[in-house]
């Protein structure tokens, strides 16, 4: 690609990340955009989305639900219920997040799926069940497929049994359909729909600011449910690591966006760059 053609896409990359992904409420997409400017396959976007939520994943489960174990924070199934103190779990994090999705006005979605599955609401079935068969004979490929029957273009990855607490918890649960589950397993995949084939950066940008929104959300309704445990965790600057405290949701969000978008936009202008 001419240099100066890349110079005016990445320009525009980084326009439109300042607008949507900097922005507090991202605005309303413009019909008009949507046709406007290159379009990207939605692998990209299901590329950008999976790191994203990687990278929330993973400082929950590190940061919030590890550390916080060792600082006296529970994490429970049940956390929900109002006389239970507790925390969601990593994968009732992502389920509270996915029913967030659907409530907006983009269509994507996702959820977290398994062969066996504790919750039978999270079983395979169908084509997603022989796909994810595949996946578990090559773990380190995503796949990415279109099922006609519900006109959705459909992104797997894998999810890994990267800690002893995942096989443990799975393995001991009195729904466990598996008990043998090891280290090293792919338990399951997380998996992302969506209806077109192509975007444009402003759509993905747009999907991108929204999911965000879903996790804040999240984690802000367990911070609120916090503070009516008997003994409530100080929110603020502090991280479960010094003690008995949870990062504040601008606090948590900071560390977050600092590294998505780090990544989200190596994706991004890597795809732009081989056009
Ligand atoms: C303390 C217990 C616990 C730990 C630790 C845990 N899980 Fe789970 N996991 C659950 C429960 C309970 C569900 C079912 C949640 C629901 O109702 O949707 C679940 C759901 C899942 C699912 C969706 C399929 C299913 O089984 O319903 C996958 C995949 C999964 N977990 C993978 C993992 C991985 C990978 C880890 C470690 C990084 C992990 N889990 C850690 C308890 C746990």
């Amino acid at each position: 690609m001419k240099n100066n053609k890349l110079f005016i896409l990445v320009s525009l990359t980084m326009v439109c990340l300042t607008v949507y992904l900097f922005a507090t409420a991202p605005p309303p997409l413009d019909d008009g955009l949507k046709k406007q400017g290159i379009q990207l396959p939605v692998s990209v976007l299901f590329n950008i989305i999976a790191e994203e939520n990687n990278v929330a994943r993973s400082i929950y489960t590190k940061e919030i639900v590890t550390q916080g174990k060792k600082s006296g924070l529970k994490f429970s199934e049940d956390w929900q219920d109002k006389t239970v103190e507790a925390g969601p779990l990593p994968a009732l994090f992502l389920r509270a997040v996915s029913q967030a999705l659907e409530r907006k006005p983009v269509p994507v979605s996702l959820f977290l799926g398994s062969d066996f599955p504790i919750s039978s609401a999270n079983a395979f079935d169908g084509q997603q069940n022989k796909i994810f068969q595949k996946i578990k004979r090559v773990p380190h490929k995503p796949a990415f497929f279109y099922t006609e029957g519900i006109k959705r273009h459909v992104a797997m990855f894998p999810d890994f049994a990267i800690a002893a607490a995942c096989v443990d918890c799975h393995n001991k649960h009195p729904d466990t359909p598996k008990k043998d589950w090891k280290l090293g397993d792919v338990m399951g995949a997380t998996t992302w729909l969506y209806p077109d084939e192509t975007l444009s950066i402003e759509e993905i940008m747009q999907t991108v600011a929204v999911l965000r929104s879903c996790f804040k959300e999240v984690y802000s309704g367990y911070l609120q449910k916090t503070q009516s445990f008997t003994s409530p965790p100080e929110i603020g600057d502090k991280w479960p690591a010094d003690g008995y405290y949870l990062p504040s949701e601008k606090v948590f969000f900071t560390r977050y966006e600092q590294q998505a978008s780090r990544e989200t936009m190596r994706i991004l202008l890597a795809k732009i760059h081989a056009q």
